[in-house]
């Protein structure tokens, strides 16, 4: 697909990579619409890059059913999802809850979900569209202390699986991006972004990948890609 002027919604486009992944396509000419949960940030930020910002959760319907008006509204058709919003807690099983469970899940899973849901209604009606899943490699195998994170890339990974099983005859692409460690807020309760690591990959060689799938021509999908730090340790 063409970049330049093509209608992309980015979950979670406030912070880490679906912030860089948004940087990157409005510098290609895309025009970008990003959601996130702290509208300050999420304002603040679209400011700085050049996107609009639509302050949602992935977990209230509502909300969701607002996003797409909002980017019907504002551009006329939507071109990309990118389904990145995502939060994760690390522990072993004995001080992981229910409510992590249900929150992880609800977040990484179910509001991946029900955004990709109301996308696959806009693209079959438009005949094509492109819809990202960002997962992990910590849906590819499970470690310790992974019980409910891990889990639900696991689950993402299946979701992802499914949805290409069945949007592909609608021209509908559907791709996962399994990104290993990057420093960002991901994972921390004050939500402060942790500065790049030398030997880490960082979300701009997320958000690179992320265009890599996309700017191939429609007739072809990328169904997963994972990417990994050369040599972190
Ligand atoms: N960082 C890593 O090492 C890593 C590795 C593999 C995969 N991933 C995946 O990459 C994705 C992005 O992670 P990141 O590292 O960029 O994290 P991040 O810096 O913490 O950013 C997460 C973004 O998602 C938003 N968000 C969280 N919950 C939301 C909800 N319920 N509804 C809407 N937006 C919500 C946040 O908004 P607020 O800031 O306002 O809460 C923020 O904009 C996630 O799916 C994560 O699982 C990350």
């Amino acid at each position: 697909m063409i970049i330049k002027n093509a209608v992309i919604l980015i979950t979670g486009g406030s912070s880490g990579i679906g912030k860089s992944t948004a940087k990157l396509l409005v510098g290609l000419g895309a025009k970008v619409a990003i959601t996130g949960l702290d509208k300050q940030k999420l304002a603040a930020v679209a400011k700085e890059i050049g996107a609009i910002a639509i302050p949602a959760n992935v977990q209230n319907d509502e909300e969701i059913q607002n996003t797409y008006k909002t980017v019907l509204k504002e551009f006329g058709r939507l071109d990309v999802l990118i389904n990145n919003a995502g939060i994760g807690k690390h522990a072993p099983i004995e001080s992981l809850h229910r409510n992590d469970f249900e929150n992880i899940f609800q977040t990484n899973v179910i509001g991946m979900a029900m955004m990709s849901k109301r996308a696959a209604e806009i693209f079959k009606e438009q005949n094509g569209g492109s819809i990202i899943n960002i997962g992990s490699t910590s849906g590819l195998k499970g470690y310790q202390t992974g019980g409910a994170y891990s889990a639900s890339k696991f689950a993402v990974r299946g979701l992802t699986q499914c949805l290409q099983a069945e949007l592909r005859p609608h021209n509908i692409r559907v791709m996962l991006v399994n990104p290993s460690e990057v420093p960002t807020a991901f994972g921390s309760e004050e939500r402060k972004e942790r500065p790049n690591q030398e030997k880490k990959i960082t979300s701009m060689e997320i958000a690179h990948a992320i265009v890599s799938t996309l700017s191939m021509d429609n007739r072809g999908m990328i169904p997963e890609l994972s990417v990994w730090a050369t040599n972190p340790w």
